[in-house]
């Protein structure tokens, strides 16, 4: 039976990723300090279907920190997702927090994981390390020139990951997911909150004009590209890019849930926000030819199911909600800004 450690295994992606590798009859060894970037608790209530689990062992602590060379004997490998994420907040005093949980915490990591038996290490990186890049789609190749401290730790990051596998044996591959959405998606992320908006008239802040574009990728489909880069053999330092192929504006993934939840989000209009790329579209041609990978949920059913996951989860009921979107004025003429 195969051994994973996965970090960041409480988290919205590593706790999907957890349940997977279980099914598929890995062992699992979680990691995770459990940080108050958004609230413990929903992250105990992502992986509280695990901890019972005979091939799970899960254990909250901090990479930066805890005795990382004892937890990596015996493992297979790595799925290195544990890391402060979140390009708004990375700025100023914020900045500390990535350095060490994106920078310090993967180099802690590999150190311990090289020259002993672990074969592979996939580290969850991000579109964010391409900046404003002028070439779309984007490949592997563009220069990666970031344009937020999250980005240049996420690539300082990965550069780590190439140094340490040409210092080993160690086969390493950096996934570059494009914006994630789904059930369990952090609080922070546009999706989240849209939703959120549109259940409960929560205040949508919506950055900029709304026609900035995401390339935006379904969580499972994630975690299916992290599985297949476990399982693929060749690789032994690589950079794949891994988005869902439905590069769309925000003002779309407005409209998109407004009409999946039939009810209009409480849209109101900000600046643009520092870091934020103007468009993400990801050239998918490596992920296919090396992980024989392709996205396989439309955005339309991935949001969907994000939906039911609010529901279910917060067991909000949206015919008792303030805000029918067929009752409503467009949000336009209610004076959200949005065009
Ligand atoms: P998340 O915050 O839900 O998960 C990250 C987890 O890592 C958290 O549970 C946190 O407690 C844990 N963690 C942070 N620092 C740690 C440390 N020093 N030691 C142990 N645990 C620590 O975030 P997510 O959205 O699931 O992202 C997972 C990874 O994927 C991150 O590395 C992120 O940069 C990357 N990524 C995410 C997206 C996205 O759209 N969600 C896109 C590109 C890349
Ligand atoms: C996301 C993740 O948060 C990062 O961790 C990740 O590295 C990055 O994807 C990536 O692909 O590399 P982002 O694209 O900013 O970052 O994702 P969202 O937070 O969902 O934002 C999408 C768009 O909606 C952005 O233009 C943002 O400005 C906008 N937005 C977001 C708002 O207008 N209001 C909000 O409240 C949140």
């Amino acid at each position: 039976m195969p051994r994973a450690l996965v970090t960041g295994a409480a988290g919205f992606i590593g706790s999907q990723l957890t349940e997977r590798l279980l099914i598929d009859g890995y062992e699992v060894v979680g990691v995770d300090c459990m940080s108050d970037y958004y609230s413990p608790s929903a992250k105990k209530e992502n992986i509280a279907g695990l901890t019972s689990h005979p091939g799970f062992r899960f254990i909250e602590s901090d990479l930066n920190d805890m005795d990382i060379a004892g937890t990596v004997a015996n493992i297979d490998v790595i799925f290195h997702l544990a890391g402060q994420p979140g390009v708004r907040g990375s700025w100023a005093n914020g900045f500390g927090r990535y350095v060490a949980d994106n920078v310090s915490a993967t180099q802690r990591l590999l150190e311990a994981a090289s020259h002993r038996e672990v074969r592979r290490f996939i580290y969850s990186s991000s579109s964010s390390v391409y900046g404003d890049s002028s070439a779309r789609p984007t490949d592997e190749e563009s220069l990666p020139r970031p344009v937020s401290p999250y980005g240049v730790t996420k690539l300082a990051a990965e550069h780590l990951v190439h140094a340490y596998g040409q210092d080993s044996d160690l086969e390493t591959i950096s996934l570059r997911y494009f914006t994630v959405y789904g059930p369990r998606q952090r609080p922070d992320m546009a999706a989240h909150r849209l939703i959120e908006s549109c259940l409960v008239g929560r205040e949508f802040q919506l950055y900029g004009d709304g026609t900035q574009r995401r390339d935006f990728t379904f969580v499972s489909d994630v975690v299916d590209a992290n599985i297949r880069a476990a399982q693929v053999s060749g690789p032994e330092d690589a950079v794949i890019n891994i988005s869902g192929g439905s590069s769309v504006s925000v003002n779309d993934l407005i409209a998109s849930i407004e009409r999946i939840v039939g009810a209009s989000a409480n849209v109101v209009r900000m600046p643009t926000h520092a870091g934020d790329v103007r468009d993400t579209c990801a050239d998918r041609s490596r992920s296919e030819a090396v992980l024989d990978w392709v996205p396989r949920t439309t955005l339309d059913d991935g949001l969907q199911r994000q939906v039911d996951w609010h529901l279910g989860h917060h067991g909000h009921d949206v015919t008792v909600g303030q805000r029918r979107h067929s009752d409503r004025p467009r949000p336009s003429q209610a004076g959200s800004g949005r065009p």
